[in-house]
């Protein structure tokens, strides 16, 4: 974000027209004006978001609710410099460190403006923590001796880039880290963009032999998806369908998505515009977050060198979205509602996006890394992507290790390792020495597990009969002074902050939940309390209108279960 905070700036309204006008006919038009306002002005104050809602006709009321919807749209001049802290356990020293040095607590500004201290949940690099954000700069890897230089902004080391882990079966991250991610000649020699002679069912069949299932966490199996956009309206070629790629990746320990558009955005094109003849759509998105400003870069010339390479533009054509800090909107009818401009309020299903998505049209949503695995699978054929893998979870997946390891990183192996060998095989022990007490699998819903479950194989079914999930391949590591029922109490504090808020279960019992751990630790585990917990978990589980509610309980139930002693239980 840059520009001035003088406040005259923000009277300035032909200035501030002139910004939005530029929006108008663009998809997610409030949204990106809004947005627009901020990048060039550092805040949207009330004149500014009139402004917006005249020019798309829409109430004040409505533009407010966008507005409060997403952490970056400031309403206030912001300080002249954002600290934004990566709210993990191993940042929590940094976070301290700063606040005691600045003398302000994390969402505080200095009283002269210059300084802010923030929270952000993920930044993308995990494996490479303590991290924070100052402007569009990423720091990583911070230690005491790094704090002046934070602070000052001077020194900053780019993030390493540390070349591949061995002993990897990299099939969708092969030339990444390695290949230079803009030279689209030399893409293309290595086999890129060449379609071959398969239909659009051609295509669609092979990625049903594949059993490729969806990366962005549910692992629903693609073909299905696919299919339905294809007979949706199949006997009109001119009826409109979209593709949309979730790059929104929010989840805490996980960066693939990440790595792979900034290391190889050609992939991903690749990907949709395959996804996009066999499901016959001309239009495509890719719904980036905002943390991300290099994959934004990176992604913005490759999607440029395709254009003027006539590989897009004709048939298909792709238009990158930055979202606003919302991690809700990685939920898929969430970021479709974004995407159309407004608050990123969860739809009911059905209709499914692949009946009734964007703008009402059929809609094939997916992860990155999901469009990422097409390009092999057409290549070489679905039967050959099957032999990776084993029974339903066929392929590779790039797993993300992160936490308490001495080596955290990006390890694309076929699924089946078990969890144990896994850590053991990559991480290199605890960075702490001390033994692993825990692991939490699949993002901040995912499972906590015990060691004695590590001979558990990294398959969906298998995680599926723990009561674990695979969900994007996030794989933290936690040592012996892990507190569990803190874990828990911030899962529920998590959900709390991120709930779009239009179910109860969810946005009232988040703010329960974390009140009722928090009075466990505080005061001791009783029946009743016990009992209550339960309960809860129960009704969010049940009664939620998405996974985020739903899939809360999954953190908390498990630490509940494998560490009964964190809670003042008994083992
Ligand atoms: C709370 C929540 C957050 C999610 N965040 C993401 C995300 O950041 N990226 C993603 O690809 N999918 C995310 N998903 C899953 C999407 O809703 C959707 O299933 C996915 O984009 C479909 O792509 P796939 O078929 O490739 O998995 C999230 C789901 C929930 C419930
Ligand atoms: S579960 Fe939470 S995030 Fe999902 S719809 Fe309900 S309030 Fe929104």
């Amino acid at each position: 974000m840059t520009g001035s905070r003088d406040d005259s700036i923000m009277t300035t309204m032909t200035e501030i027209a002139e910004i939005i006008a530029q929006h108008e006919h663009r998809v997610g038009g409030p949204l990106s004006a809004l947005r627009a306002v901020v990048e060039a002005y550092g805040y949207v104050d009330d004149k500014a978001q009139s402004a917006v809602a005249s020019l798309f006709n829409i109430s004040g009321a409505e533009v407010r609710g966008i507005v409060s919807f997403y952490e970056d749209l400031k309403t206030s001049p912001p300080a002249a410099r954002t600290i934004r802290i990566w709210q993990a356990s191993g940042c929590r020293e940094l976070t301290q460190s700063l606040e005691a040095r600045l003398g302000i607590q994390l969402g505080e500004k200095m009283p002269d403006n210059s300084l802010a201290l923030e929270a952000v949940h993920c930044l993308g690099h995990c494996a490479s923590g303590p991290v924070a954000m100052i402007g569009e700069e990423i720091w990583t890897d911070i230690n005491d001796a790094d704090i002046e230089n934070l602070l000052t902004g001077e020194n900053n080391e780019p993030p390493s880039q540390p070349g591949p882990l061995p002993n990897q079966t990299r099939l969708i991250f092969n030339r990444c880290g390695i290949a230079d991610p803009l030279d689209l000649t030399t893409y293309k020699k290595e086999g890129g963009f060449k379609t071959g002679s398969l239909s659009a069912d051609g295509i669609i069949e092979e990625i049903r032999t594949s059993g490729l299932r969806g990366r962005g966490g549910a692992g629903f199996p693609a073909h299905i998806k696919w299919q339905t956009v294809a007979d949706q309206n199949a006997d009109q070629s001119a009826y409109q369908k979209y593709i949309v790629c979730n790059a929104d990746e929010g989840d805490s320990g996980t960066f693939a998505d990440r790595m792979i558009m900034e290391g190889d955005p050609f992939l991903l094109i690749e990907g949709m515009c395959l996804a996009a003849g066999a499901v016959g759509a001309s239009k495509g998105f890719i719904y980036l977050r905002s943390e991300y400003p290099h994959a934004r870069d990176v992604l913005t010339e490759a999607i440029t060198l395709a254009r003027e390479d006539g590989l897009l533009g004709e048939t298909f054509d792709i238009e990158l979205f930055i979202g606003a800090g919302a991690y809700i909107c990685g939920e898929e009818t969430s970021l479709l509602e974004s995407l159309e401009g407004k608050r990123g309020l969860i739809r009911a299903k059905p209709p499914l996006p692949a009946v009734e998505g964007l703008f009402g049209k059929p809609t094939l949503v997916h992860n990155v890394i999901t469009f990422c695995s097409v390009p092999w699978i057409v290549r070489h054929g679905g039967a050959a992507y099957r032999e990776y893998g084993v029974g339903d979870s066929s392929g590779t997946m790039p797993f993300q290790l992160s936490g308490n390891v001495k080596q955290g990183g990006l390890i694309e192996i076929p699924f089946g390792m078990p969890l144990g060998e896994f850590i053991d095989a990559f991480s290199g022990g605890t960075r702490s020495g001390r033994p692993i007490k825990a692991v939490q699998i699949g993002g901040p819903l995912g499972a906590y597990l015990s060691p004695a479950q590590f001979d558990t194989p990294l398959t969906y079914e298998a995680m599926a009969e723990i009561g674990a999930g695979i969900g994007h391949g996030g794989i933290v590591v936690f040592d012996e002074t892990v507190d569990l029922a803190e874990q828990a109490q911030y899962s529920f504090q998590f959900c709390e902050i991120e709930s779009c808020g239009k179910c109860t279960p969810c946005r009232i019992g988040s703010v329960r939940g974390k009140e009722l751990v928090s009075d466990i630790r505080a005061n001791g585990c009783t029946e009743e309390k016990l009992s209550l917990l339960k309960d809860l978990c129960d009704v969010m589980e049940k009664a939620s209108l998405c996974q985020m509610g739903g899939m809360t309980p999954i953190p908390v139930e498990s630490a509940l279960k494998h560490f009964p002693q964190d809670f003042g239980l008994e083992p």
